[in-house]
């Protein structure tokens, strides 16, 4: 069985003193909630002040990027071991860096890679836009995505990946898809390429979380799909009502 995951992508939200006093605020009614992941990616710069607030307790905390190269030249960038001492998770491949800062399938892939060789969870994020979506575009373009992400892994890594499947049409757009729609693309098309690359026992150990527009509402529905295993949250992560979509998705 694998355990539920449920992460809060805080996004460019929240200063490091509001994400202290926010982290504080949730972790102790989070701490209690048994039977699922949590994890709190906060911006950066906030991540050794939510850090330290969460120690101690249950939840986890995760960057929200990350470079591949260990040192060097990279301005503006954080190498995997600033962040290991903090961090338990690192999105990758958010399809507003995708899409906002030029990430690509490549670049997604080495970073993956170092993320693993130091230890790191990476939450791999994937998803179709509107425009593929609407011309039937969805299963092919995510499993692109899929095999170009984990192209290379060896089955034990794969394995210690968690997947987040986020119609980009669902972000922060208030129109979520359907849980059986979700439910279908996680299962056939996400879990589905795994296996194609890995093996289907590889492949049920795989975490994959949806994303968009997730809320404390609409969470029981998603996680009643026997593929999805939690949800990658953002708007819904930044109050205190993200408690209630935690309990309410187990
Ligand atoms: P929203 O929950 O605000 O739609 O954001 C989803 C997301 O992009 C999480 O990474």
């Amino acid at each position: 069985m694998r355990t539920p995951i449920i992460a809060g992508n805080w996004k460019m939200n929240k200063t490091p003193a509001e994400a202290e006093t926010f982290a504080n605020e949730i972790k102790d009614a989070l701490n209690a909630i048994e039977g699922v992941d949590i994890a709190f990616c906060p911006p950066a710069i906030a991540i050794p002040a939510v850090a330290a607030a969460v120690a101690g307790t249950k939840i986890g905390v995760g960057a929200q990027n990350m470079y591949f190269e260990e040192k060097g030249a990279y301005t503006g960038e954080l190498a995997p071991n600033m962040i290991t001492p903090f961090c338990q998770y690192v999105i990758l491949g958010h399809s507003e860096r995708r899409g906002y800062f030029g990430e690509t399938d490549e670049g997604v892939n080495k970073k993956i890679k170092a993320a693993l060789a130091h230890g790191l969870t990476p939450i791999v994020c994937v998803g179709e836009s509107l425009e593929q979506n609407e011309a039937g575009e969805t299963h092919a373009f995510v499993s692109g995505q899929v095999k170009a992400a984990f192209d290379g892994l060896t089955a034990a890594q794969m394995a210690q990946c968690v997947i987040a499947y986020e119609p980009i049409w669902a972000i922060g757009t208030g129109k979520s898809a359907t849980a059986e729609q979700a439910g279908e693309i996680i299962g056939k098309t996400v879990r589905g390429t795994v296996v194609a690359m890995f093996g289907d026992e590889t492949a049920q150990a795989v975490r994959i979380q949806y994303g968009g527009s997730a809320n404390e509402k609409n969470i029981a529905e998603y996680m009643k799909q026997p593929d999805i295993d939690g949800a990658l949250v953002g708007g819904a992560s930044l109050k205190p009502v993200f408690i209630e979509l935690v309990q309410n998705a187990i």
